[in-house]
């Protein structure tokens, strides 16, 4: 965690949680987290599928839980022949405020590229949301020593050309693909070290502005275990988890944890 920035936990939902567990779900987290509230500094968005946004919106409002409505994709176009995808246009009238672009997942799954995901994080920026934008490398670019370059590639794709304002009000998730759903982690010296060239390539791009203000989170196995020890990394501005966020008392440790 470092000095100005709130640190950000996010728990991107995945595809799963129908709309009638994603409201049992965001109802334990409000339990949970109506005695204390989230830690001085710290901000937290959930991201469930598509089909539970709008129950989740009105469960956080009428609740007031402090919990950000996140999304986990969205089209580039605002409307148009586009069938099955939705647009950031509908995405900012439900209420939502953080979109994640680029995951690997989509990537790798959906063939999406780093054009695609740019243009992707046009549109978020366009309907007035911050997005959350997925870098992270393979095991195999990783062994062969190509983590650096592929992070900092994908960070000039959906970054570069940018006016610095917009780029400090990115999120950034550095998620090594090998440490998604797999149980292993990247160690906090390893989040650390990519973290920290992350932001040291936002500030090539966008200038010292950006790069000391952009928020750059962790994301692969984080859970309530590890999550101290990542958080307490100086260029780790939080952390984006997968599957401890199905689990309301695990997501909500995380949520605390190592504050003081
Ligand atoms: P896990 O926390 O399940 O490894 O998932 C990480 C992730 O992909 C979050 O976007």
């Amino acid at each position: 965690m470092s000095e100005g920035r709130p640190l950000l936990v996010s728990g991107n939902w995945k595809m799963n949680e129908n709309h009638f567990e994603s409201l049992k779900l965001v109802q334990e987290l409000a339990a949970l987290l109506r005695a204390g509230g989230l830690p001085p500094g710290r901000e937290a968005s959930v991201h469930p599928p598509f089909t539970s946004l709008r129950s989740v919106q009105v469960a956080l409002e009428s609740d007031h839980v402090p919990l950000a409505l996140g999304a986990q994709d969205c089209h580039p176009a605002d409307k148009g022949p586009f069938t099955g995808a939705v647009s950031a246009e509908m995405l900012a009238k439900l209420g939502v405020r953080l979109v994640i672009a680029g995951h690997s997942e989509r990537r790798t799954l959906c063939g999406e590229t780093d054009e695609q995901v740019r243009a992707k994080l046009d549109a978020i920026w366009r309907h007035g949301m911050t997005p959350i934008c997925c870098v992270g490398e393979t095991l195999e670019e990783r062994r062969a020593g190509e983590h650096l370059a592929k992070v900092r590639s994908q960070v000039a794709a959906a970054l570069g050309g940018r006016r610095g304002e917009q780029v400090a009000s990115a999120v950034i998730a550095y998620e090594p693909i090998w440490a998604i759903g797999s149980g292993e982690t990247a160690s906090p010296d390893d989040a650390q070290e990519m973290c920290a060239a992350i932001r040291v390539a936002v500030g090539e791009l966008a200038g010292a502005g950006a790069a000391a203000a952009v928020r750059v989170q962790y994301g692969g196995s984080a859970t309530p275990d590890n999550a101290a020890e990542l958080l307490a990394c100086p260029d780790l501005d939080g952390l984006l988890v997968g599957g401890a966020s199905l689990d309301a008392a695990r997501f909500a440790a995380i949520l605390r944890a190592g504050a003081r």
